[in-house]
């Protein structure tokens, strides 16, 4: 993919049942462990806010996040590999961010691998920082990995 991409040619909306099957594809090349069509089809139905990102027409990644009164909770972010480091993960996750602030959200929580830098960039780059880890909470090829756990205050509450 060209490294120049028009931000016009992005649309982001909302997911429905029937992009499961392009998801489940990129999910598939795109992650060495990857949730099933179930998962994607149980966030759909218990509401959670998933949406998809086109880049000039074409389903090119997606992104979940459950909302609670206060917070909100990344699931999952996902752009295919043709078509990674254009930007197009960093308009989806502004696209969260921008969601949160709607929804009065204070912080905005997400997991990682330790061993993910590019993602760990992407969510450091937006404003997120480490606050703990869980562990032996990914499998690996030869056993577990821990997790990053990161988040972002977007609410200051008066004191
Ligand atoms: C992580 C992911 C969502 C990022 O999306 P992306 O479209 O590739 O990222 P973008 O092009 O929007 O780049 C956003 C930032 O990521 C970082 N980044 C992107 N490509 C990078 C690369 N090749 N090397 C290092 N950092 C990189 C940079 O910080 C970049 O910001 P900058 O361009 O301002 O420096 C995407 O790579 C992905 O889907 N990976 C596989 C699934 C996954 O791991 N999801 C995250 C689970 S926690």
């Amino acid at each position: 993919m060209s490294a120049v991409i028009k931000e016009s040619d992005i649309f982001i909306r909302p997911m429905s049942n029937d992009d499961i099957s392009s998801i489940i594809n990129i999910e598939n090349h795109a992650y060495d462990f990857p949730w099933s069509q179930t998962i994607f089809h149980d966030c759909l139905h218990a509401g959670y806010s998933s949406w998809i990102i086109e880049y000039d027409e074409i389903v090119t990644g997606y992104g979940i996040m459950q909302i609670s009164s206060d917070e909100s909770h990344i699931l999952n972010l996902c752009v295919h590999p043709d078509y990674q480091s254009i930007g197009l993960g960093k308009q989806l996750l502004k696209h969260f961010l921008n969601l949160a602030e709607a929804h009065n959200i204070n912080r905005i929580f997400l997991e990682a691998r330790p061993t993910n830098f590019k993602a760990i960039k992407l969510y450091y780059n937006m404003g997120f920082n480490e606050i703990g880890r869980r562990r032996n909470y990914y499998p690996t090829k030869i056993g577990r990995e821990d997790a990053v756990v990161l988040a972002k205050t977007l609410l200051i509450e008066d004191s």
